[in-house]
């Protein structure tokens, strides 16, 4: 059986979850319908659904072996360069959708094969290893912002737990909407690289100069109560996920008083995707990276991220 060389889930180890990851030979492709096409992975990039899966988390030991990586740009089998929208139409799993790497083979590998409807051209302009960021956690934080959180002009936005991959993102494109941007960390250093992407930087729960039109939430107990106090009147606070907990104490009586709305969400559209690949291709935005490491040593990416220290996306050149 020809095989091809990838990065997987082996095993899960909630405590380290780098000990569940294997790096080596694994089948090439296969089409479970006749509209899927095989890629050729040009470059790839790192979420923590990544860790949570060799933690065991979303995962289960049937699926084992599962190749991970959901984010992915590469070339297409007529010679085209795309970008993979990475949700794929799951009848058997109760959402009827999952990502790549939960249900079917993921993006960190030579090779990976989609339905062809997932496949969006790479805007002329936009580097591969830029484009391979956006498909997940830049895409989560695109529909935040606009779908779900419908920043209008004039409008401000808070960003809760700024260093995390989705509010990066958040930060970088509200800034290039041209909105006031306030954002949180918990880091000093962290909170010098958000100002440096031109947010107002501030400390987790600090007063606001303003109350905000629009708030991205990811962190959840530790902010949650801070996001409802930063509110403006008819305010959205949007939520896609809940890294410090996920339940907060919600004080209702401010939601009906003050009109706010509590919204949930999770990845986007291709449509939204091919909106936000314009957009950044477009207005010059550009995901934060924080390294990029070669595919023979996609080992060192994990750890990389693992640690923590990142800020920014971690990439992986799979040219090399
Ligand atoms: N629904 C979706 O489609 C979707 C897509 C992508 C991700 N997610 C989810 O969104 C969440 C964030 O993902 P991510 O990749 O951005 O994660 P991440 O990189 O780990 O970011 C989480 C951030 O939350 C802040 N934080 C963590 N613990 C905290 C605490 N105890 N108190 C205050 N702040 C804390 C940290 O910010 P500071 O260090 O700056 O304070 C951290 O950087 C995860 O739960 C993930 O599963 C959902």
């Amino acid at each position: 059986m020809p095989t091809m060389r990838a990065a997987y889930a082996s095993s899960f180890d909630p405590d380290n979850p780098l000990a569940a990851l294997t790096v080596g030979e694994r089948p090439e492709p296969t089409h479970p319908e006749e509209d899927w096409v095989t890629v050729q992975v040009r470059a790839s990039s790192l979420n923590h659904h990544d860790l949570w899966s060799l933690r065991g988390v979303g995962l289960s030991s049937d699926q084992l072996p599962m190749i991970l990586g959901c984010d992915a740009v590469g070339t297409d089998p007529d010679g085209n360069d795309v970008v993979i929208y990475p949700v794929v139409a799951t009848p058997g799993d109760p959402r009827g959708v999952s990502i790549l790497s939960e249900h079917f083979p993921g993006t960190l590998a030579e090779r990976v094969a989609v339905p062809r409807m997932n496949l969006i051209p790479l805007p002329t302009g936009l580097p591969a290893t830029d484009a391979a960021c956006l498909p997940t956690a830049w895409l989560t934080a695109w529909r935040m912002l606009t779908t779900k959180g419908r920043i209008g002009d004039g409008e401000s936005v808070l960003v809760q737990g700024s260093g995390g991959g989705v509010a990066t993102a958040a930060v970088t494109l509200a800034v290039g909407l041209g909105k006031r941007v306030y954002a949180t960390s918990r880091d000093a250093g962290k909170r010098e690289r958000i100002a440096a992407l031109g947010a107002t930087a501030l400390e987790p729960g600090a007063r606001l100069p303003e109350r905000v039109d629009v708030v991205i939430e990811t962190v959840g107990e530790a902010t949650f109560e801070h996001s409802l106090k930063s509110a403006a009147p008819m305010a959205r606070i949007v939520v896609s996920g809940a890294t410090a907990g996920h339940e907060p104490k919600v004080n209702l009586r401010r939601v009906f008083a003050m009109q706010l709305e509590i919204l949930g969400t999770s990845m986007g559209t291709p449509d939204e995707l091919t909106d936000l690949l314009t957009f950044c291709a477009e207005h010059e935005v550009r995901p934060v990276v924080d390294s990029v490491v070669p595919f023979s040593r996609v080992e060192d990416a994990f750890a990389r991220l693992h640690s923590g220290d990142a800020f920014g996306k971690v990439v992986v050149d799979h040219s090399a």
